[in-house]
């Protein structure tokens, strides 16, 4: 018996919300030498054409050589689809290879139907003031504070890079299980109280309809456009995980010192690639990091250079105003916050990109983005194009929304974001 083990490739870039003209059929092959056929190969095809935000998949298989009979077992899990061929050969008749081919196409049903559930316009007939509720609060709570904006920005993220879009960030805390929301990068979350207004209104609207996580992503979305970036459709449907795990908040989000090589890998485990993670990385076009994120740039830096050599001078000079060096600072637990950009730092547009090329983006995986060629080609782009930037934001921040949604049973309607159901 020999085992074949496929994975998917990465999927074509994403070029708008899914339709069939945003799937493009690609094709692949797969090799397997036969055991018994005297070293023949044995090649397979698979074409397959997926959009990978609705994961919608249509998948065929061929023998093309047809020396060997085969026998397949199938096993789907959520990554990986593992083919086990079978060998002394028996008789592969037409009927079992139709056989075969219906297997696949429902296991691929069942395994990717959730996806699909997730559509624009969800709530049109369970809950049709959904969307208008959330950016009502939202626009209620930025015209309070810009900040807050921003905040809701990061949450989605936050939310999305661990166990998927699922509201997972959202949890308190129990006597038994640290949640997610109590981990070192997300102290600095803000924007929560938002949610719960806004949830506290659905619910009273169309109670247990939306989900949490969809809560977060129309937020996110509505806090991007009031503060002057792009509107798009956000895909609804999310259900809400019933999870939330510190350790996990440590282990997927990308950290400020991470290199472009560890920030392609990080963002390359939820199915993002380089050129989402930089189009992403735009958002710190809005809101503040705290001192803590950047300091070790200032003091700290390396065994040669105690100050980064790629921030620019005069800034060093502001920013040491307000963040002491940590040692020296006895206003124990004090931890003041910067402007991420500079010039504009409540408007949500590309100064991100030329803040950059200047020597003047706050995190050190900012800059780091200016040190790699294709990066800091991408990085000039955005900075000469705001247009063609916030309509790559717009598509980046659909996929990402996308990531590893729940729906049927592997989630809920939380009726308080804070709890799972069971434990309310
Ligand atoms: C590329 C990897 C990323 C890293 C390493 C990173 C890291 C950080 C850090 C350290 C802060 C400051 C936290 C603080 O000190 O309070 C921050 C702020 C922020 N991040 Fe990111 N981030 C990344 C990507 C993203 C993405 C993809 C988004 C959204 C799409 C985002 C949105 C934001 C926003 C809006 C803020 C400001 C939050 C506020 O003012 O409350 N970040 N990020």
């Amino acid at each position: 018996m020999a085992e074949l083990t496929w994975e998917p490739p990465p999927p074509p870039p994403f070029p708008q919300y899914c339709n069939e003209q945003s799937c493009t059929p690609s094709q692949h092959s797969i090799i397997q030498r036969s055991p018994h056929s005297n070293n023949k190969t044995l090649p397979l095809f698979t074409d397959w054409a997926s959009c990978s935000t609705c994961h919608r998949l249509s998948i065929s298989w061929q023998d093309i050589t047809n020396h060997q009979p085969l026998h397949f077992t199938l096993s789907l899990t959520t990554k990986h689809l593992t083919v086990m061929l079978h060998y002394p050969p028996s008789i592969m008749s037409i009927i079992t290879r139709f056989i075969l081919f219906v297997v696949i196409a429902l296991a691929m049903r069942t395994h990717t139907q959730d996806v699909q559930a997730c559509t624009v316009g969800f709530y049109k007939k369970t809950c049709p003031k959904a969307e208008a509720i959330v950016r009502t609060v939202v626009s209620k709570a930025i015209s309070r504070d810009r900040g807050l904006g921003a905040g809701l920005l990061r949450l989605h993220f936050h939310d999305c890079f661990v166990q998927g879009c699922d509201g997972s960030v959202l949890l308190d805390s129990t006597p038994s299980t640290k949640a997610e929301k109590d981990s070192a990068p997300n102290l600095s979350l803000r924007g929560f109280e938002v949610i719960d207004e806004a949830k506290l209104q659905l619910e009273a609207s169309c109670p247990n309809v939306v989900s949490c996580a969809d809560i977060v992503a129309f937020a996110a979305r509505d806090s991007v456009h009031l503060l002057g970036g792009p509107f798009w459709q956000v895909p609804a449907g999310r259900r809400d995980g019933m999870v939330s795990d510190a350790s996990l908040a440590l282990s997927n989000l990308p950290a400020p010192f991470f290199n472009v090589k560890q920030l392609t890998h990080s963002f390359g485990l939820k199915g993002l690639t380089q050129d989402d993670m930089v189009t992403l990385s735009g958002a710190h076009t809005v809101g503040v990091a705290h001192c803590s994120s950047f300091q070790r740039r200032l003091y700290n830096f390396s065994s040669t250079s105690a100050l980064d050599p790629t921030l620019d001078e005069e800034l060093v000079e502001q920013l040491k105003q307000v963040c002491p060096p940590p040692r020296l600072d006895s206003r124990i637990g004090a931890d003041p916050s910067v402007n991420l950009d500079l010039r504009t730092p409540s408007m949500f547009d590309n100064a991100y990109y030329y803040n950059i090329e200047l020597g003047q983006g706050l995190l050190q995986s900012d800059e780091a983005l200016y040190s790699d060629p294709v990066t800091s080609k991408t990085i000039k782009s955005h900075a000469y194009s705001q247009q063609s930037w916030s309509n790559k934001f717009k598509l980046a921040m659909i996929k990402m929304s996308l990531i590893e949604v729940k729906t049927e049973d592997a989630g809920e309607i939380r009726a308080n974001c804070h709890v799972i159901n069971s434990n309310y």
